[in-house]
């Protein structure tokens, strides 16, 4: 859940491209072929209207019953992409992550060091602007 909530608010990949290959109807919209539509992760992941008026919290147990239960509809939780060309490392990627987290958190402590100051940046991926200084207790 907290690996969720985390690619939930911080899309590493953050936006979504793809080209119209026909004249298409997007809802109101008429897209021309050929348009290139860019979708932001980010604003879909905080979109209230699909999450709740708690959209910019960090709140994991948002997922405590899987992503169909935390937003309306589904589709608007895209870490990995969706479709025919949905992430094909997704699977390894949350494995990598799980065990990371769980080798660290056993013989460590993590705070955020006072020197922190939270800058999102949209760079090619979402990265802490100012770098991620923690305090690290040896457990
Ligand atoms: C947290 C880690 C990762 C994130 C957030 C991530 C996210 C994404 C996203 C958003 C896409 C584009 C999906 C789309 O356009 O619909 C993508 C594609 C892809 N990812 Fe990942 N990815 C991650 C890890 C990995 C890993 C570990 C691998 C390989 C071992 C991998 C391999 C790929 C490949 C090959 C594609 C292209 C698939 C295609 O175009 O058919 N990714 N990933």
């Amino acid at each position: 859940m907290v690996i969720q909530e985390t690619l939930r608010l911080y899309p590493p990949a953050s936006m979504m491209m793809r080209e119209a290959l026909t004249d298409v109807k997007i809802g109101d919209l008429d897209v021309p072929r050929g348009t290139i539509i860019q979708v932001s992760r980010p604003m879909l992941h905080q979109d209230k209207d699909a999450w709740g008026p708690d959209a910019g919290e960090f709140r994991p147990d948002r997922f405590a019953n899987g992503v169909a239960a935390a937003c309306r509809p589904a589709h608007v939780y895209l870490p990995f992409g969706h479709g025919p060309r949905t992430c094909i490392g997704q699977n390894l990627a949350m494995v990598e992550l799980k065990v990371v987290l769980a080798r660290l958190l056993s013989r460590f402590a993590f705070a955020p060091s006072p020197r922190y100051r939270h800058a999102p940046v949209f760079r090619l991926t979402i990265e802490p602007g100012f770098g991620l200084p923690l305090l690290v207790t040896r457990l």
